[in-house]
């Protein structure tokens, strides 16, 4: 699809069927996120002064999974269904996929503990948005969430101290 037809179907769902996501698209969906795109390792979202600190984390009914961009491969983290946990809108706790997104506050040591969330709150909304537009392209739904007990989550993720959650989106296919 040109990117301004998916610009024009751009929106935020609240509404998903129980139709899952395979495991094609979804691996789609994390190159479009966060890939790699060019030979240096550089990725489809820009980020701050060309360190990486942002983990995508994928939470479906099977468990939670991290994407691992340099191999382009899902990385098994937990075994139990943690959908609830990501969000405070009953939708989270039934759509296919939301993804978490997790910042590495110790790769941001030079910055004020305040201006470390603020960049890796941009970064994220960038993934965030490449997310949109693939959903735009592909008819899957999808919204970007701030509404998240991100401390709760932390520990529902076993993140290590210095690690925290930013935001949160959801994706799946729309109600019919
Ligand atoms: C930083 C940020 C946080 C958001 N948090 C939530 C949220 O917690 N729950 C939600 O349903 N939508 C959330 N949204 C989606 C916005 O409500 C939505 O983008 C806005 O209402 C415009 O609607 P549209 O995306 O359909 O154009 C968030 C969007 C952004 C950019």
């Amino acid at each position: 699809m040109p990117l301004m037809a998916a610009l024009k179907l751009r929106r935020s769902t609240r509404e998903y069927s129980d139709h899952q996501l395979s495991l094609q698209t979804l691996s789609d969906m994390l190159w479009a996120a966060c890939g790699v795109n060019r030979r240096g390792g550089e990725r489809t979202a820009p980020y701050w002064r060309h360190i990486m600190v942002i983990d995508v984390y994928a939470a479906t009914a099977d468990g939670v999974q991290v994407y691992e961009p340099t191999t382009h491969s899902m990385m098994p983290h937990l075994h139990e269904d943690i959908r609830a946990q990501t969000g405070l809108q009953d939708f989270v706790a039934t759509a296919p996929l939301n993804l978490i997104y997790v910042a590495h506050g110790e790769r941001m040591l030079d910055l004020p503990a305040a201006e470390r969330r603020l960049y890796a709150s941009v970064d994220a909304g960038f993934i965030g948005q490449n997310v949109y537009l693939f959903c735009a392209a592909r008819g899957l739904a999808t919204v970007f969430r701030g509404a998240v007990d991100t401390v709760n989550l932390a520990q529902t993720l076993k993140l290590p101290e210095e690690q925290f959650v930013t935001f949160a989106q959801t994706v799946g296919y729309p109600q019919p």
